[in-house]
Protein backbone atom coordinates (compact mmCIF):
# COMPACT_ATOMS: atom_id res chain seq x y z
CA UNK A 1 0.00 0.00 0.00
CA UNK A 2 1.31 3.45 -0.58
CA UNK A 3 2.33 5.66 2.28
CA UNK A 4 -0.23 8.35 3.68
CA UNK A 5 1.43 11.34 3.30
CA UNK A 6 -0.17 14.24 5.14
CA UNK A 7 0.39 18.25 5.49
CA UNK A 8 -1.82 21.91 5.85
CA UNK A 9 -0.76 25.02 5.53
CA UNK A 10 -2.18 27.76 7.15
CA UNK A 11 -3.41 30.71 5.24
CA UNK A 12 -1.82 33.61 6.68
CA UNK A 13 -0.69 35.80 3.58
CA UNK A 14 1.82 36.23 0.61
CA UNK A 15 3.78 32.67 0.40
CA UNK A 16 7.41 32.82 0.41
CA UNK A 17 10.66 30.88 -0.73
CA UNK A 18 10.63 29.46 3.19
CA UNK A 19 7.16 27.86 2.63
CA UNK A 20 7.70 26.83 -0.87
CA UNK A 21 11.32 25.07 -0.15
CA UNK A 22 10.29 23.97 3.79
CA UNK A 23 7.17 22.07 2.73
CA UNK A 24 5.15 22.59 -0.43
CA UNK A 25 7.89 21.56 -3.22
CA UNK A 26 8.18 18.32 -1.21
CA UNK A 27 4.02 17.90 -0.79
CA UNK A 28 4.20 18.51 -4.90
CA UNK A 29 6.53 15.73 -5.44
CA UNK A 30 4.62 13.10 -2.74
CA UNK A 31 1.61 13.19 -5.43
CA UNK A 32 3.43 10.82 -7.40
CA UNK A 33 4.32 8.34 -4.97
CA UNK A 34 2.28 8.37 -2.65
CA UNK A 35 -1.18 9.35 -1.04
CA UNK A 36 -1.07 12.90 -0.44
CA UNK A 37 -3.70 14.42 1.64
CA UNK A 38 -3.07 18.36 1.59
CA UNK A 39 -5.22 20.46 3.02
CA UNK A 40 -5.68 24.77 3.84
CA UNK A 41 -5.83 24.91 7.81
CA UNK A 42 -8.32 27.97 8.25
CA UNK A 43 -9.81 26.68 11.21
CA UNK A 44 -5.81 27.22 12.78
CA UNK A 45 -5.51 31.17 11.52
CA UNK A 46 -8.79 31.60 13.18
CA UNK A 47 -6.87 31.68 15.85
CA UNK A 48 -5.41 35.22 14.91
CA UNK A 49 -7.94 36.31 12.25
CA UNK A 50 -11.06 37.42 13.41
CA UNK A 51 -12.17 39.59 9.66
CA UNK A 52 -14.03 37.52 7.72
CA UNK A 53 -13.13 38.78 4.87
CA UNK A 54 -9.52 38.47 5.00
CA UNK A 55 -9.88 35.21 6.17
CA UNK A 56 -11.74 33.90 2.89
CA UNK A 57 -9.71 35.76 0.72
CA UNK A 58 -6.55 34.15 2.37
CA UNK A 59 -8.14 30.42 1.42
CA UNK A 60 -8.64 31.20 -1.71
CA UNK A 61 -5.63 32.68 -2.20
CA UNK A 62 -3.81 29.54 -0.63
CA UNK A 63 -5.42 27.22 -2.45
CA UNK A 64 -4.60 29.13 -5.84
CA UNK A 65 -0.73 29.56 -4.56
CA UNK A 66 -0.65 25.11 -4.39
CA UNK A 67 -2.82 24.79 -7.54
CA UNK A 68 -0.61 27.11 -9.21
CA UNK A 69 2.99 25.40 -7.74
CA UNK A 70 1.94 22.11 -9.22
CA UNK A 71 -0.76 20.71 -6.85
CA UNK A 72 -2.92 18.31 -8.95
CA UNK A 73 -6.33 17.49 -7.20
CA UNK A 74 -6.91 14.81 -9.10
CA UNK A 75 -3.99 13.33 -8.04
CA UNK A 76 -4.24 13.92 -4.45
CA UNK A 77 -6.89 14.90 -1.59
CA UNK A 78 -6.66 18.84 -1.29
CA UNK A 79 -9.32 20.62 0.48
CA UNK A 80 -10.43 23.28 3.07
CA UNK A 81 -10.11 22.17 7.09
CA UNK A 82 -13.24 23.74 7.72
CA UNK A 83 -15.65 21.69 4.97
CA UNK A 84 -14.48 18.53 7.04
CA UNK A 85 -16.62 19.25 10.18
CA UNK A 86 -15.49 15.91 11.63
CA UNK A 87 -11.78 16.96 12.00
CA UNK A 88 -13.44 19.04 14.82
CA UNK A 89 -15.70 16.38 16.43
CA UNK A 90 -12.00 14.25 16.61
CA UNK A 91 -10.08 17.30 18.29
CA UNK A 92 -12.63 17.44 20.86
CA UNK A 93 -12.18 13.60 21.42
CA UNK A 94 -8.81 14.27 21.37
CA UNK A 95 -8.61 17.15 23.87
CA UNK A 96 -10.20 15.05 26.42
CA UNK A 97 -7.03 12.71 26.51
CA UNK A 98 -4.54 15.34 26.05
CA UNK A 99 -2.64 15.63 29.83
CA UNK A 100 -2.82 20.10 29.90
CA UNK A 101 1.28 19.87 31.15
CA UNK A 102 1.57 18.02 27.87
CA UNK A 103 -0.30 21.37 26.22
CA UNK A 104 2.01 23.75 28.38
CA UNK A 105 5.80 22.49 27.16
CA UNK A 106 3.89 23.11 23.15
CA UNK A 107 7.15 25.51 21.92
CA UNK A 108 5.00 27.45 20.06
CA UNK A 109 2.71 28.05 22.39
CA UNK A 110 5.18 29.69 24.69
CA UNK A 111 7.06 31.86 22.24
CA UNK A 112 3.95 33.53 21.73
CA UNK A 113 3.25 34.09 25.09
CA UNK A 114 6.51 35.43 25.89
CA UNK A 115 5.75 37.99 22.72
CA UNK A 116 2.97 38.72 24.81
CA UNK A 117 0.31 37.52 22.53
CA UNK A 118 -2.94 37.75 24.66
CA UNK A 119 -3.65 33.84 24.15
CA UNK A 120 -7.17 32.31 23.21
CA UNK A 121 -8.18 29.08 24.11
CA UNK A 122 -7.84 28.22 20.39
CA UNK A 123 -3.99 29.06 20.43
CA UNK A 124 -3.74 26.63 23.24
CA UNK A 125 -5.81 23.75 21.32
CA UNK A 126 -3.94 24.55 18.38
CA UNK A 127 -1.81 21.35 18.29
CA UNK A 128 -4.72 19.08 19.43
CA UNK A 129 -6.90 20.03 16.33
CA UNK A 130 -3.52 19.64 14.26
CA UNK A 131 -3.22 16.00 15.82
CA UNK A 132 -6.91 15.51 14.89
CA UNK A 133 -5.97 16.47 11.55
CA UNK A 134 -3.08 13.82 10.74
CA UNK A 135 -5.12 10.99 12.51
CA UNK A 136 -7.89 11.37 10.99
CA UNK A 137 -6.85 10.63 7.76
CA UNK A 138 -4.48 7.74 9.32
CA UNK A 139 -1.15 9.67 7.94
CA UNK A 140 1.57 7.86 7.95
CA UNK A 141 4.18 10.51 6.97
CA UNK A 142 4.12 14.48 7.93
CA UNK A 143 6.01 16.57 6.06
CA UNK A 144 6.78 19.83 8.39
CA UNK A 145 9.37 22.61 9.08
CA UNK A 146 11.09 22.20 12.57
CA UNK A 147 9.51 24.23 14.40
CA UNK A 148 6.45 22.30 13.72
CA UNK A 149 8.32 18.80 14.89
CA UNK A 150 6.87 19.19 18.37
CA UNK A 151 3.25 19.41 17.37
CA UNK A 152 4.11 16.20 15.15
CA UNK A 153 5.87 14.66 18.43
CA UNK A 154 2.57 15.81 20.58
CA UNK A 155 0.21 13.82 17.90
CA UNK A 156 2.08 10.28 18.41
CA UNK A 157 1.76 10.81 22.33
CA UNK A 158 -2.08 11.29 21.59
CA UNK A 159 -2.50 8.43 19.26
CA UNK A 160 -0.70 6.63 21.64
CA UNK A 161 -2.72 6.99 24.48
CA UNK A 162 -5.89 6.62 22.41
CA UNK A 163 -4.89 3.09 21.28
CA UNK A 164 -3.91 1.98 24.47
CA UNK A 165 -7.10 3.90 26.10
CA UNK A 166 -9.75 2.08 23.26
CA UNK A 167 -8.23 0.20 21.03
CA UNK A 168 -5.68 -0.11 18.38
CA UNK A 169 -7.56 2.48 16.16
CA UNK A 170 -4.57 5.78 14.89
CA UNK A 171 -1.57 4.93 12.68
CA UNK A 172 1.11 6.27 14.89
CA UNK A 173 2.28 9.21 12.41
CA UNK A 174 6.36 9.88 11.58
CA UNK A 175 7.21 13.51 11.02
CA UNK A 176 9.61 13.92 8.45
CA UNK A 177 11.97 17.06 8.21
CA UNK A 178 15.09 16.81 5.86
CA UNK A 179 18.21 18.06 7.49
CA UNK A 180 19.27 20.09 4.44
CA UNK A 181 16.11 22.14 4.05
CA UNK A 182 15.79 22.61 7.06
CA UNK A 183 15.72 26.19 7.84
CA UNK A 184 15.67 28.29 4.66
CA UNK A 185 17.20 31.59 5.27
CA UNK A 186 15.42 35.40 5.00
CA UNK A 187 16.83 38.35 3.86
CA UNK A 188 17.91 39.10 6.98
CA UNK A 189 19.56 35.73 8.14
CA UNK A 190 17.23 34.89 10.43
CA UNK A 191 14.27 32.27 9.73
CA UNK A 192 12.16 33.61 6.48
CA UNK A 193 8.82 34.09 8.18
CA UNK A 194 6.32 36.42 7.92
CA UNK A 195 6.48 37.80 11.22
CA UNK A 196 9.95 38.46 10.57
CA UNK A 197 9.29 40.45 7.56
CA UNK A 198 12.30 39.25 5.60
CA UNK A 199 11.08 37.20 2.95
CA UNK A 200 11.37 36.99 -0.30
CA UNK A 201 7.28 36.69 -1.72
CA UNK A 202 6.96 34.58 -4.40
CA UNK A 203 3.42 35.82 -6.30
CA UNK A 204 4.65 39.29 -5.54
CA UNK A 205 4.96 42.13 -8.58
CA UNK A 206 8.90 41.93 -10.11
CA UNK A 207 9.64 44.85 -8.52
CA UNK A 208 8.66 43.66 -4.88
CA UNK A 209 10.53 40.42 -5.48
CA UNK A 210 13.77 42.33 -7.10
CA UNK A 211 14.18 45.03 -3.91
CA UNK A 212 13.22 41.88 -1.80
CA UNK A 213 16.58 40.03 -2.83
CA UNK A 214 18.94 42.95 -3.41
CA UNK A 215 18.41 44.25 0.05
CA UNK A 216 19.45 40.93 1.69
CA UNK A 217 22.14 41.74 4.60
CA UNK A 218 25.67 40.84 4.14
CA UNK A 219 29.03 41.82 5.16
CA UNK A 220 30.71 44.74 4.13
CA UNK A 221 33.74 42.89 2.07
CA UNK A 222 34.73 43.99 -0.61
CA UNK A 223 34.63 42.56 -4.23
CA UNK A 224 37.68 40.84 -3.32
CA UNK A 225 38.27 40.45 -0.56
CA UNK A 226 37.40 36.17 0.13
CA UNK A 227 33.99 35.42 1.76
CA UNK A 228 32.42 32.53 3.39
CA UNK A 229 30.00 30.51 1.53
CA UNK A 230 28.42 28.68 4.02
CA UNK A 231 26.08 30.97 6.01
CA UNK A 232 25.93 33.44 3.48
CA UNK A 233 22.26 34.13 2.68
CA UNK A 234 22.90 34.89 -0.73
CA UNK A 235 24.77 31.74 -1.24
CA UNK A 236 22.40 29.67 0.79
CA UNK A 237 19.53 30.69 -1.27
CA UNK A 238 21.07 30.32 -4.49
CA UNK A 239 21.94 26.50 -3.33
CA UNK A 240 18.53 25.88 -3.32
CA UNK A 241 17.80 27.21 -7.28
CA UNK A 242 21.19 26.28 -8.78
CA UNK A 243 22.44 22.68 -9.72
CA UNK A 244 25.08 21.33 -7.49
CA UNK A 245 27.71 22.34 -10.40
CA UNK A 246 26.83 25.98 -10.18
CA UNK A 247 26.28 26.16 -6.21
CA UNK A 248 30.30 25.21 -6.38
CA UNK A 249 31.18 27.67 -8.65
CA UNK A 250 29.53 30.22 -6.53
CA UNK A 251 31.10 29.24 -2.91
CA UNK A 252 34.48 28.67 -5.03
CA UNK A 253 34.03 32.32 -6.19
CA UNK A 254 33.19 33.76 -2.89
CA UNK A 255 36.16 31.85 -1.54
CA UNK A 256 38.44 32.81 -3.78
CA UNK A 257 37.94 36.35 -3.54
CA UNK A 258 36.35 38.33 -7.07
CA UNK A 259 32.53 37.76 -6.16
CA UNK A 260 31.14 40.71 -4.93
CA UNK A 261 27.42 40.64 -2.83
CA UNK A 262 25.93 42.50 -5.55
CA UNK A 263 26.76 40.25 -8.84
CA UNK A 264 25.54 37.00 -6.57
CA UNK A 265 21.95 39.09 -5.83
CA UNK A 266 21.65 38.84 -9.19
CA UNK A 267 22.13 35.58 -9.95
CA UNK A 268 20.07 34.40 -7.40
CA UNK A 269 17.61 37.25 -8.93
CA UNK A 270 17.70 35.52 -12.33
CA UNK A 271 16.92 31.89 -10.98
CA UNK A 272 14.30 32.83 -8.78
CA UNK A 273 12.58 34.43 -11.42
CA UNK A 274 12.99 32.34 -14.10
CA UNK A 275 12.10 29.12 -11.28
CA UNK A 276 8.79 31.22 -10.74
CA UNK A 277 7.79 32.41 -14.17
CA UNK A 278 5.45 29.74 -15.15
CA UNK A 279 3.92 29.22 -11.69
CA UNK A 280 3.42 33.11 -11.75
CA UNK A 281 1.20 32.90 -15.21
CA UNK A 282 -0.86 29.54 -13.96
CA UNK A 283 -1.74 31.57 -10.68
CA UNK A 284 -2.56 34.87 -13.10
CA UNK A 285 -5.15 32.19 -14.45
CA UNK A 286 -6.81 30.88 -11.65
CA UNK A 287 -7.80 34.64 -10.30
CA UNK A 288 -9.43 35.20 -13.18
CA UNK A 289 -11.81 32.12 -12.46
CA UNK A 290 -12.06 32.22 -8.64
CA UNK A 291 -15.58 29.38 -9.28
CA UNK A 292 -13.42 26.97 -10.76
CA UNK A 293 -11.01 26.82 -7.59
CA UNK A 294 -13.96 26.69 -5.24
CA UNK A 295 -15.52 23.62 -7.07
CA UNK A 296 -12.11 21.97 -6.98
CA UNK A 297 -11.82 22.49 -3.29
CA UNK A 298 -15.96 21.20 -2.46
CA UNK A 299 -14.72 18.26 -4.83
CA UNK A 300 -11.51 17.49 -2.21
CA UNK A 301 -14.21 17.83 0.54
CA UNK A 302 -16.29 15.20 -0.90
CA UNK A 303 -13.24 13.10 -1.78
CA UNK A 304 -11.82 12.79 1.41
CA UNK A 305 -14.92 12.50 3.62
CA UNK A 306 -15.18 9.18 2.33
CA UNK A 307 -11.51 8.85 4.47
CA UNK A 308 -12.86 10.65 8.04
CA UNK A 309 -15.88 9.06 7.66
CA UNK A 310 -14.70 5.61 8.24
CA UNK A 311 -11.86 6.72 10.86
CA UNK A 312 -14.93 8.40 12.83
CA UNK A 313 -16.84 5.38 12.56
CA UNK A 314 -14.58 3.07 14.64
CA UNK A 315 -13.63 6.49 16.74
CA UNK A 316 -17.69 6.70 17.79
CA UNK A 317 -18.03 3.08 18.39
CA UNK A 318 -14.79 2.43 20.62
CA UNK A 319 -15.49 5.58 22.54
CA UNK A 320 -18.81 4.54 22.91
CA UNK A 321 -20.36 7.86 21.44
CA UNK A 322 -22.16 5.54 19.00
CA UNK A 323 -24.24 3.71 21.76
P1 LIG B 1 5.80 31.75 8.75
O1 LIG B 1 7.02 31.53 9.60
O2 LIG B 1 6.07 32.61 7.57
O3 LIG B 1 4.63 32.20 9.60
P2 LIG B 1 4.70 29.15 8.96
O4 LIG B 1 5.32 29.02 10.30
O5 LIG B 1 3.22 29.36 8.89
O6 LIG B 1 5.41 30.34 8.18
O7 LIG B 1 5.12 27.89 8.10
C1 LIG B 1 4.32 27.17 7.16
C2 LIG B 1 5.02 25.90 6.75
O8 LIG B 1 6.20 26.13 5.96
C3 LIG B 1 5.49 25.08 7.95
O9 LIG B 1 5.45 23.70 7.65
C4 LIG B 1 6.91 25.56 8.13
O10 LIG B 1 7.67 24.66 8.84
C5 LIG B 1 7.37 25.78 6.68
N1 LIG B 1 8.29 26.92 6.64
C6 LIG B 1 7.97 28.22 6.72
N2 LIG B 1 9.04 29.01 6.69
C7 LIG B 1 10.11 28.18 6.60
C8 LIG B 1 11.52 28.37 6.54
N3 LIG B 1 12.04 29.59 6.55
N4 LIG B 1 12.29 27.29 6.45
C9 LIG B 1 11.77 26.05 6.43
N5 LIG B 1 10.44 25.80 6.48
C10 LIG B 1 9.62 26.84 6.58
N1 LIG C 1 0.57 24.21 11.92
C1 LIG C 1 0.93 24.06 10.55
C2 LIG C 1 1.68 25.31 10.07
O1 LIG C 1 1.89 26.23 10.77
C3 LIG C 1 -0.29 23.85 9.69
C4 LIG C 1 -0.99 22.58 10.00
C5 LIG C 1 -2.24 22.47 10.55
C6 LIG C 1 -0.48 21.29 9.81
N2 LIG C 1 -2.54 21.17 10.70
C7 LIG C 1 -1.51 20.39 10.27
C8 LIG C 1 0.72 20.77 9.31
C9 LIG C 1 -1.33 19.02 10.23
C10 LIG C 1 0.88 19.39 9.29
C11 LIG C 1 -0.13 18.53 9.74
O2 LIG C 1 2.02 25.36 8.93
Amino acid sequence: MKKRVLSGIQPSGSLHIGYYFGMIKRMIEYQESSDLFCFIANLHSLTTISDKSVLKKMTLDAAMDFLALGLNPKKCYFWVQSDVPETTELAWILSTLAPIGLMERAHSYKDKIAKGVQPNLGLFNYPILMAADILINQSDVVPVGKDQKQHIEMARDIAIKFNNTFGNIFTIPEPEIPKEIAVIPGTDGQKMSKSYKNTIPIFAEPNVIKKAVMGIVTDSKGIDEPKKAEGNTVYELYKLFASKKEADEMKKAFKKGGMGYGDAKKMLLEKIQKTFEPFQKKRKELENHPKKVETILAHGAEKVTEVTHQTMQKVRKATGLKY
